[in-house]
């Protein structure tokens, strides 16, 4: 107790951290709800210190485990796993389910509230505390990025007393990571769902299958993974040179390891929505069954970026029967309540002039109504049939904005990715909405103005931090308050057209998801990019430690 008021004493006389400790910061990325911190009075965490938890629940023993990791990754202290023991140094807790006077479990927590939580920085030390397990996850998190990185391993580091009272903003919120342009394994997607879950994202939507490259294991069809995965080359640089380096490329995913994966991030609680993206973007798919095409092929995996006329026949009965072998057993390994099913950027050229696509629409009776295509309305029809069959899986589809083209039915999520328009047509009509509006989004593109300081990659516009952090989901000026609840949550897009390499995806990241971060926790008042800058040190640090890279530059 001496010792702790002399380290106090010093602390006060120095007005800094004291020798051989240091001092954490409960100002982190993204900002919790709430913060209020002392700047004398300190908790001092030291090794050896104890961890107590509900011993008899192995969820929350889990996350135990986490924070003693982090601890002793930022700082050296070994912390003791001391459990139920009342009077340990950091107190791990779940509320009891609050009852009603009657006794009665009240109303379910929303999404976000089974998030939260709280942790108090005393004198007796730390005390966390959150409703489910996922809430003192998130609380570990903090924690963890609270704590100094501190090089010289220390034997103890300065908490300032403390209460924090924390719960995201949005229940969605996403990241994509494309691995149809490039395979990253599975190593790396874990720690790319590690990056995530530091940041306090929530869904990784996973597009698994492209024009250049399908990487999913479909065990109906043996050769469409094998084959469907490779290209013979690769464009080089823009690719408007059309010069290729003349490898040949490819990786897909066992069905074993996208469980690994699934089972990976629901312990970081991470949701995986893997994506088929259908009926265009398919020419992978083509290559191993050119059947399915309008033309009948050949149809070689796609070597160069774009949009590729080649898609699916829409009239061809077997495109439906291979769309539901594949998304069935895509539904067998993934328990998403969610399923992405594209759905952009699909050339109606080939509909127009196949025989088969155009007696579908006659059959249908399918046509132009001025404002939806009788092409757009065919694919508006796969959809559905697509729809009702994950409807019978008790999934709910997402698909891009151009969705809406053909009318839109049902209760099919819409991910406006063409600006906000497509987001705010869908709210208007009832739909819900995942915003990841390109120029705000789109973090395949360049972050800092001048292209020199960074490598090369997709080209048009710059998506810096700053423009990334201005972005409000909601769109109050042109959406109505029920409306706007109809807005799950904002999403970052990595597409990889041009990030080969797995650092290169990492660089093209961060800090850029700390600043999505805090569109997708924080609410708008609380956001100040200025603050938000002074807070990133800490964060870089932690990167530094993970071993990824990132811009050092933002703008
Ligand atoms: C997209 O960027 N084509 C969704
Ligand atoms: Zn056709």
């Amino acid at each position: 107790m001496k010792k702790i008021l002399a380290l106090m004493l010093l602390t006060i006389l120095t007005g800094n951290s004291i020798i051989n400790a240091q001092r954490a910061d409960f100002n982190v990325i993204p900002m919790p709800k709430e913060v209020k911190a002392d700047s004398i009075q300190m908790f001092i965490l030291r090794q050896g210190m104890g961890v107590s938890f509900d011993a008899s629940n192995p969820e929350i023993y889990r996350n135990v485990q986490f924070l003693c990791e982090w601890v002793e990754q930022m700082t050296g202290i070994k912390l003791q796993l001391t459990p139920n023991d009342k009077k340990a140094a950091i107190r791990m807790t779940l509320e009891a389910p609050a009852k009603s006077k009657k006794g009665e479990a009240v109303a379910e927590l929303t999404a976000q509230q089974q998030e939260a939580y709280t942790i108090k920085v005393d004198k007796k030390g730390v005390a966390i505390q959150a409703r489910k397990p996922e809430g003192l996850f998130r609380a570990a998190q903090t924690l963890r990025k609270a704590l100094p990185v501190v090089k010289e391993k220390t034997e103890q580091v300065e908490l300032p007393y403390a209460e924090i009272s924390d719960e995201p903003r949005f229940e969605y919120r996403g990241v994509l990571l494309d691995c149809g342009r490039h395979f990253y394994n599975v190593d790396f997607i874990k720690k790319f769902i590690d990056v995530m879950a530091l940041h306090g994202c929530n869904q990784f939507h996973w597009h698994l299958t492209e024009d250049q490259g399908w990487r999913f294991e479909v065990k109906a069809y043996p050769n469409l993974a094998p084959k469907g995965s490779v290209r013979a080359e690769t464009v080089l640089a823009h690719g408007y040179s059309r010069i290729f380096d003349g490898i040949p490329y490819g990786g897909y995913y066992t069905q074993d390891e996208c469980r690994e994966v699934v089972r990976y991030a629901a312990e970081r609680y991470v949701n995986v929505v893997p994506e088929i993206d259908l009926p265009g973007h398919m020419q992978s798919a083509l290559h191993v069954f050119p059947n399915l095409g309008c033309t009948g092929g050949p149809y070689p995996v796609r070597t160069y970026w774009g949009v590729s006329r080649e898609v699916l026949c829409g009239g061809n009965p077997e495109t439906l029967t291979f769309l539901k072998t594949v998304l069935g057993e895509l539904c067998d390994v993934f328990p998403s309540k969610y399923i992405h099913i594209g759905g952009d950027e699909c050339p109606k050229d080939r509909w127009k002039e196949c025989e088969k696509c155009q007696a579908k629409i006659k059959e249908l009776g399918l046509k132009s109504d001025g404002k939806h295509s009788a092409e757009n309305q065919l694919q508006s029809y796969i959809n559905r049939e697509v729809e009702a069959f994950m409807k019978e899986r008790g999934r709910d589809i997402i698909g891009w904005d151009e969705i809406l083209e053909g009318g839109l039915s049902g209760s099919s999520i819409v991910m406006s990715w063409r600006g906000t328009k497509g987001g705010i047509a869908a709210a208007r009509q009832g739909h819900r909405v995942i915003m990841s509006p390109n120029v705000y989004s789109y973090i395949d593109h360049p972050q800092l103005k001048e292209p020199r300081k960074q490598p090369h990659t997709t080209d048009g516009y710059t998506v810096t931090a700053s423009k990334i952090h201005s972005f409000e989901p909601l769109i109050p000026d042109s959406l109505s308050e029920e409306q706007q609840r109809l807005i799950l949550g904002p999403q970052v897009n990595l597409w990889t057209e041009h990030i080969a390499y797995p650092q290169h995806a990492f660089f093209q990241l961060l800090p850029r998801l700390g600043a999505s971060s805090e569109v997708q926790w924080c609410r708008p008042e609380q956001k100040d990019f200025e603050q938000f800058k002074k807070r990133l040190p800490r964060l870089k640090a932690i990167y530094d430690l993970l071993g990824v890279k990132y811009c050092n530059e933002i703008e």
